[in-house]
C-alpha cells in the first residue's frame, strides 16, 4: 500500500501551526520550571509538578511516548528526570512509616496517589536494586485506594478519606497512577480499574452536553462546571488513554480507548464552545458572569494538542492556539502565570502578587503537549 499525501490537506495541517509559530522560549520554561518547584508543596501540587517536568524534560519517560514501557531499568545522565526523583525522595524521606497514602493526613484520599506515577517511575529505574521501599511505597498507596478509601454506592472511589464524594480533581490523581501500576505489572484487571473508575466518574459528574460538575455527594456539594475540574477530568482520562495503548495491552484495550478518547473529546468540545474571544476560559465555563482563569485554559489547551496526536482529529486546534497565544501573554517576564484561579478557594482569583502552584504546572503540560503536536505535523507523517 502506497502512503498517498494530499497536497491540500498538507497545507491545513501546516496552517494550523501558522498562527502560532512557536510555543514558549526555553528561557521562560526554565523560569517557569523554577517557580513551580519553589511553591509547588501540597500533595497534588507536587503529584502534577512530576508529571509536567517529566513531559517537558524526559518525554521518552512519559506514557505518552511509544517507548513507555517498561521504562528503563537503569538510567543514565541524559535520561534522568532529576527534579522528579528530588520530589520522590523528599516524599518517602517525610513520610511516616505507619501512612499507607504517600503523604500522610491530607483528608484527600486521591491527592497523594497525583505522585504514585513518579514513585512507581523512581522505583523502576533505581540504582540500588536491592531497596524495595519504593516499591513498597506505591503498593501500598494503591491498596489504601483499593481496600480502605470508601466507596460511593456505585463503587466509585471517593476523592475524600472520611465520606464518599466524587471530585473531578481525582481523574488527574487516581486513575493514572492505577493504569500505570496495572501496565508495569502487565496486570489486566489493575487497568482495568483505572477505566472503570473513570467511567463511574463520568457517570457520577457529568452533565449534558459534556460538561462536569466539581464536587457531588458527600457533606458539601460545588454543583458548577468548575474550568479546572474538567481540565484535571479530561487529563486524567488521556494518561489513562496513552497508557492503555502503550502498555502490552494496548491491541485488547481498544474499545476501552475509543470510549476514553470520546469521553475526553466531549469534554473538550463542549468547554471550547464557551471559550471568550481573547482565547480564555471561564472559571466556571458555562458562567459568563464569572472571572476568566488562564490556569484551566493552559491545562485544557494542553489536552486538546494531544488528544489531536493521538486522534488527529484537529477541529479543537484553532480554539487550542487562541488558548496558547493568551496563556503567553499571560507569563510575565518573571516566569508566573498571571490571571489564575485561586486553586483552595476555586471561585475567586489568586490574590495579587500570589500565583498558582498548579497553574504552573500547567503551563509546562502546554509546552509539552504543543510540542508533540508541533512534531507530529513537522513530521510530514500525516495521511489522508
Ligand atoms: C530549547 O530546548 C530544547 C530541548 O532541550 C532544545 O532541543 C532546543 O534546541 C532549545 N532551543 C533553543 C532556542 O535553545
Ligand atoms: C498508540 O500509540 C502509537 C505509538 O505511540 C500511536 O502512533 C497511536 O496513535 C496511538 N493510538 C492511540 C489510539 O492512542
Ligand atoms: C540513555 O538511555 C536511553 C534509554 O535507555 C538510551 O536510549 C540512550 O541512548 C542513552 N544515552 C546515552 C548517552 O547513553
Ligand atoms: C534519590 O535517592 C536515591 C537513593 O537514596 C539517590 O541515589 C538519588 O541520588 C536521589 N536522587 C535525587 C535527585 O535526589
Ligand atoms: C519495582 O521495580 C521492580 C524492578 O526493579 C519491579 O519488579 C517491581 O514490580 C516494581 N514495583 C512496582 C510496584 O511496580
Ligand atoms: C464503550 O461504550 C459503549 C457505549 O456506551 C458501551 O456499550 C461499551 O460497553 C463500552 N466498552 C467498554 C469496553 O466498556
Ligand atoms: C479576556 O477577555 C475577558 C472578557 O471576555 C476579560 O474579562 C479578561 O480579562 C481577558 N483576559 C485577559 C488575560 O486579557
Amino acid at each position: 500500500m502506497v502512503a498517498v499525501f494530499d497536497t491540500a490537506r498538507v497545507i491545513t495541517f501546516a496552517s494550523l501551526l501558522l498562527p502560532i509559530g512557536d510555543s514558549f522560549s526555553n528561557a521562560t520554561i526554565a523560569r517557569t520550571r523554577k517557580n513551580l518547584l519553589d511553591v509547588a508543596k501540597a500533595s497534588w501540587e507536587l503529584g502534577t509538578a512530576a508529571q509536567a517536568l517529566t513531559e517537558v524534560y524526559t518525554p521518552d519517560l512519559s506514557v505518552f511516548s511509544a517507548s513507555a514501557f517498561p521504562p528503563p531499568d537503569r538510567l543514565n545522565s541524559s535520561l534522568t528526570p532529576v527534579d522528579v526523583l528530588a520530589i520522590v525522595n523528599n516524599t518517602i524521606k517525610d513520610k511516616p512509616a505507619n501512612s499507607k497514602p504517600l503523604f500522610a493526613n491530607q483528608g484527600s484520599a486521591a491527592d497523594p496517589a497525583s505522585l504514585g506515577a513518579a514513585v512507581l517511575l523512581a522505583n523502576w529505574t533505581r540504582a540500588d536494586k536491592k531497596s524495595n521501599s519504593l516499591s513498597k511505597a506505591a503498593s501500598d498507596q494503591l491498596h489504601y485506594l483499593l481496600d480502605d478509601t470508601p466507596r460511593s454506592r456505585s463503587g466509585a472511589i471517593s476523592h475524600r478519606a472520611n465520606e464518599p464524594q466524587l471530585w473531578s480533581d481525582f481523574m488527574y490523581m487516581v486513575p493514572p497512577f492505577i493504569a500505570y501500576y496495572g501496565a508495569l505489572q502487565r496486570d489486566r484487571k489493575i487497568l482495568q480499574v483505572a477505566y472503570d473508575q473513570s467511567k463511574l466518574y463520568r457517570d457520577g459528574l457529568r452533565d449534558a452536553p459534556g460538561l462536569w460538575r466539581h464536587i457531588d455527594l458527600g457533606s458539601y456539594q460545588d454543583k458548577t462546571h468548575w474550568a479546572t475540574g474538567n481540565a484535571w477530568a479530561a487529563a486524567g482520562m488521556l494518561r489513562v488513554l496513552a497508557t492503555f495503548n502503550h502498555s502490552s495491552f494496548g491491541g485488547e484495550l481498544r474499545e476501552h480507548q475509543k470510549n476514553l478518547t470520546s469521553w475526553i473529546d466531549e469534554i473538550v468540545v463542549a468547554s471550547w464552545s464557551h471559550q471568550s474571544t481573547n482565547g480564555s476560559l471561564r472559571n466556571v465555563i458555562d458562567d459568563p458572569k464569572t472571572f476568566t482563569d488562564t490556569s484551566s485554559t493552559a491545562l485544557m489547551a494542553a489536552v486538546t494538542y494531544r488528544l489531536a496526536t493521538i486522534t488527529h482529529d484537529f477541529k479543537s486546534i484553532p480554539a487550542a492556539n487562541r488558548a496558547l497565544e493568551l496563556i503567553k501573554k499571560s507569563v510575565n517576564v518573571d516566569g508566573w502565570l498571571e490571571g489564575t484561579v485561586d486553586p483552595l478557594t476555586f471561585h475567586s482569583p489568586s490574590p495579587k502578587g500570589k500565583y498558582s502552584p498548579e497553574g504552573q504546572a500547567f503551563v509546562l503540560l502546554l509546552h509539552a503537549g504543543w510540542k508533540a503536536f508541533a512534531d507530529l505535523v513537522r513530521s510530514g507523517t500525516l495521511r489522508v
